[in-house]
């Protein structure tokens, strides 16, 4: 019987998990999203054209690999027939390589509704929600009003929606949100039309029985530690548990069940949205950090914000997580610099420290730098690291205790080094 390796971001997303998801295709035979929705933006480059991915998982460009939609997303069926349209277009038939489980929660376009409501109300101490619908959809779930994929396929679908439309419209009118419903409806049930031609499946047996033939399975994470519910910088977080445990809930899989678990993140840190983000660079160098890493949200186009790898946080998902092997991505963003920092501890009230508080409240955790030399493009034979990478990789290495075994310098599938 395999197991399920897990990959998963370990700082704040959009650490090239789409990216290497693609690259590591080959050698599964599933690729599950077990958590997120359509906040996810998974970009992949190959063949000079570069592709989002926000619900479908990445694996989804590999011929011989089937992707699960598992019971922990939360589906927008229009945001998914687009992306279905997208792929259409560059000559892919998904629905041949989708199924989706009959557990996942839709988003309704009042939850869009709500979370743009909720966002507005809280002013300046908004979360950066992508406005996707995302926090409303889980709300629902977890207060057992939501409605789930499987619920197309019973006859009092309509009554169903239309009840909880009905309790949308009271909360939204606490809002004074004006709610123009009609057009967006006819697109969501039309879209629900088009989703409804998908292979709806149990995928807990699903994935259950691969597993017991022997078939290879990767859980793709969406969004990073940072943004966990429990863990993450709280409230400035996403709705769902995106550490390795949320794939055991979010496909159904038993803890003994995993295998390995790779974890994803930028020779840097970025973060989009939000929230306390101690090693973040208001000046020019996060402007150069952004700039050439290109770092504009994929799902949003928001200028995502800044900054030096912060040990200590990477550190703390590497727990909560058991990761068991590091992916380092954008280390050719680096190139450009002198020097390169890494925060290695916080400077605090009382003293230093490497445990990440309960809050981080301004200026309370100031970080503490070590200074490396950059390093240099590689030569033609890119297997060969310049050695102030290599030790820069080390570093990291040792204070985590976790072996870097791909190292990222593009975003195309061959600008991977495989240690
Ligand atoms: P995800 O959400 O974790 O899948 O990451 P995103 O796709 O949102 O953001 C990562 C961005 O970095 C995308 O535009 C990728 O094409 C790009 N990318 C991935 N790996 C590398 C890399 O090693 N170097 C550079 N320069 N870009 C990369
Ligand atoms: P991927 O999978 C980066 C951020 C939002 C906001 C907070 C809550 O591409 O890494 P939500 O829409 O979930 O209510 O937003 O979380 N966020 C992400 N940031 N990458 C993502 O996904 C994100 N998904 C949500 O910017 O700060
Ligand atoms: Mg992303």
């Amino acid at each position: 019987m395999s197991k399920v390796d897990v990959l998963l971001g370990l700082q704040w997303g959009d650490e090239g998990k789409g990216k290497i998801v693609d690259v590591i295709t080959p050698e599964y035979d599933l690729i599950c999203r077990f958590q997120g929705g359509p906040n996810a933006g998974h970009t992949i480059e190959f063949g000079g054209k570069k592709h989002v991915l926000h619900t479908v998982p990445s694996g989804i460009f590999r011929e011989q690999c089937i992707n699960i939609i598992g019971n922990g997303v939360v589906i927008d069926p229009v945001t998914f027939e687009n992306e279905i349209e997208e792929l259409k277009s560059s000559g892919l038939d998904a629905k041949k390589r989708i199924l989706i489980s009959r557990r996942a929660h839709l988003i309704l376009p009042t939850h869009r509704m709500l979370d743009e409501a909720s966002e507005a109300a809280k002013g300046k101490g908004k979360i950066g929600s992508t406005l996707k619908g995302i926090g409303p959809a889980y709300m629902d779930k977890t207060g057992r009003n939501g409605l789930r994929v499987g619920d197309i396929e019973l006859p009092d679908f309509k009554e169903r929606y239309d009840a909880l439309v009905e309790k949308h419209k009271q909360i939204l009118s606490h809002y004074a949100f004006s709610v123009e419903l009609d057009e967006k409806q006819k697109i969501w049930f039309e879209a629900i039309r088009k989703l409804s031609a998908f292979k709806f499946i149990d995928s807990e047996h699903y994935i259950n029985e691969a597993l017991l033939a022997g078939k290879k399975v990767l859980a793709e994470g969406a969004q990073g530690s940072l943004l966990d519910i429990d863990f993450g910088t709280y409230p400035y977080v996403t709705s769902s548990t995106t550490m390795a445990a949320g794939a055991c809930t979010g496909l159904g899989i038993a803890p003994n069940k995993i295998g390995r678990v790779i974890g994803i993140f930028k020779a840097y840190c970025t973060r989009v949205g939000g929230g306390p983000f101690p090693s973040e660079l208001t000046d020019d160098v996060g402007e150069k950090i952004r700039k050439i890493g290109n770092e504009f949200g994929s799902t949003t186009g928001r200028a995502r914000r800044c900054g030096w790898l912060d040990l200590p946080a990477l550190k703390y998902a590497i727990l909560l997580n058991g990761v068991t092997e590091l992916c380092m991505m954008k280390a050719d963003v680096l190139e450009a610099f002198e020097n390169v920092k890494v925060c290695t501890r916080y400077k605090c009230k009382s003293g230093t420290t490497e445990a990440l508080p309960y809050l981080f409240s301004p200026g309370s955790h100031e970080p503490d730098y070590l200074t490396f030399p950059a390093w240099k493009k590689g030569g033609s034979n890119p297997s060969v690291l310049d050695p102030a990478l290599l030790s820069y990789i080390r570093f990291v290495e040792q204070q985590t205790g976790v072996p870097i075994r791909i190292v990222s310098l593009g975003p195309g599938r061959d600008e991977t080094m495989v240690r």
